[in-house]
C-alpha cells in the first residue's frame, strides 16, 4: 500500500559504522532517541515523580532536513536497528500517488499498526512531497487532505507506553507547512560534509588509499554527499573491473587516486549539465507561464535519490 516495514534482526544488524563523520547528529540521535526508546521506563518513572500531572517526556516526533545523501534515510535504518524496533517506511511521494482518495483510512491504520507492533518508528520520508504551505495556497488537495489527517495523527497518538515516534526527513524545512513543522520536537540538520569528513566517508568507500590522496580526493570534491562520494568510488571501481577483464592492468591491482579524481571530475561536469538544463528549463517554463510549477520539480530531483551521471 505504498508502505514498507523493515522488522528489526531481519536483515544484518546496522550500527554508526556505515555512516562515517557526522559524530554530533549521532550524539543528538543517542540521547534524544535511542536511549528513550530503549528504556522508556525510567523517563516515564521521572516524568511520574517530577510533575504533578503525568505528561510524556520522550520525544515523539524528530525531524531530520538536510540535501539529499547526506544520511538521514540511513540514520533512520540504525535507530530501527540498534532501538530493535520496526521501521515504518513511508515515502510521501509514492503513497500520495498510492493513496489517492484514501489517505485519511491508510494514514490511520499505518499508526494502529505502528502500535499493534507495540511500537515502531514510523519514517515519513520526503516530507516536502506535501509541500506548500496550506495558507499561501497553490497546495494539491490530496496533498492537503494528507497533511491534515498527519497533522491529526502527530497530536493523536500516545507514546506513554508505546515505543512509537515519528521521523521526518526533508530537504528544505522552508517549505514545510508551519502547523507541521512545529509538531516536531527536534530538528536535526544534516548539512553537506565538509572537507575533513568526506575524507572519512572516502576512506569507507577506496580504504586502499594512503590518507595524502584521501585528502587530496576529499579536497576535489567540494559540495559532494556521502552519496555522490560513494558513486564516484563505485563508477571508478565498475570502470576498474572492466580494466581487469579487458587485461589492461593486472587482476590483483586496485584502482589508484588517478582514476578516482577522473570519476570525480567526470562526475562534477555531469552535475553542472544538469544544473544549466535544470535552470534552462526553468527559464523556458517561467517565459511559458509555468502552469503547474513543473521547473521547481524538476530541480529537485535532479540531485534526488538514484540520479545517475552516466
Ligand atoms: N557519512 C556517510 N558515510 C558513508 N556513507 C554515506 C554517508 N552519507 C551517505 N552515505 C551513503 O549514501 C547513501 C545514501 O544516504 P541516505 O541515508 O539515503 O541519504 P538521505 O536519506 O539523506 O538522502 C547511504 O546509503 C550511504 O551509502
Ligand atoms: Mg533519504
Amino acid at each position: 500500500m505504498g508502505a514498507q516495514v523493515f522488522p528489526p534482526g531481519s536483515k544484518e544488524q546496522m550500527d554508526w559504522g556505515v555512516l562515517a563523520g557526522y559524530e554530533e547528529q549521532k550524539r543528538t540521535i543517542e540521547d534524544c532517541l535511542l536511549l528513550p526508546l530503549l528504556r522508556p521506563d525510567v523517563y516515564a518513572k521521572l516524568a511520574r515523580a517530577t510533575r504533578k500531572t503525568f505528561a510524556n517526556n520522550r520525544p515523539r516526533a524528530v525531524l531530520f532536513e538536510g540535501p539529499p545523501g547526506t544520511g538521514k534515510t540511513t540514520s533512520a535504518r540504525v535507530i530501527s536497528s540498534q532501538a530493535a524496533v520496526p521501521l515504518i517506511y513511508l515515502p510521501l511521494e509514492a503513497v500520495l500517488s498510492k493513496w489517492y482518495g484514501q489517505s485519511e483510512q491508510q494514514l490511520g491504520a499505518v499508526f494502529k499498526a505502528a502500535e499493534a507492533m507495540g511500537g515502531a518508528i514510523i519514517f515519513l520520508d520526503e516530507l516536502d512531497a506535501l509541500g506548500g504551505n496550506r495558507e499561501a495556497g497553490g497546495m494539491h488537495e490530496a496533498s492537503r487532505r494528507l497533511l491534515s489527517v498527519l497533522l491529526r495523527e502527530m497530536e493523536g497518538f500516545d507514546s506513554e507506553t508505546k515505543r512509537t515516534v515519528v521521523i521526518g526527513a526533508t530537504n528544505r524545512k522552508t517549505d514545510l507547512d508551519p502547523a507541521l513543522l512545529s509538531r516536531f520536537d527536534l530538528v536535526l540538520t544534516f548539512g553537506l560534509p565538509d572537507t575533513a569528513c568526506r575524507q572519512l566517508i572516502l576512506k569507507q568507500y577506496a580504504q586502499q588509499l594512503s590518507d595524502a590522496d584521501l585528502a587530496l580526493l576529499a579536497e576535489r570534491t567540494p559540495g559532494m554527499s556521502g552519496r555522490d562520494l560513494r558513486d564516484v568510488c563505485e563508477h571508478t571501481e565498475r570502470r576498474w573491473a572492466s580494466k581487469i577483464i579487458r587485461g589492461e592492468v593486472k587482476e590483483e591491482a586496485l584502482p589508484p587516486l588517478s582514476e578516482y579524481l577522473a570519476s570525480a571530475e567526470e562526475r562534477a561536469t555531469a552535475v553542472q549539465k544538469v544544473q544549466q538544463q535544470a535552470a534552462a528549463a526553468g527559464a523556458v517554463s517561467r517565459l511559458l507561464g509555468a502552469v503547474g510549477g513543473g521547473g521547481g520539480n524538476a530541480g529537485g530531483g535532479a540531485g534526488g535519490a538514484g540520479s545517475r551521471w552516466w
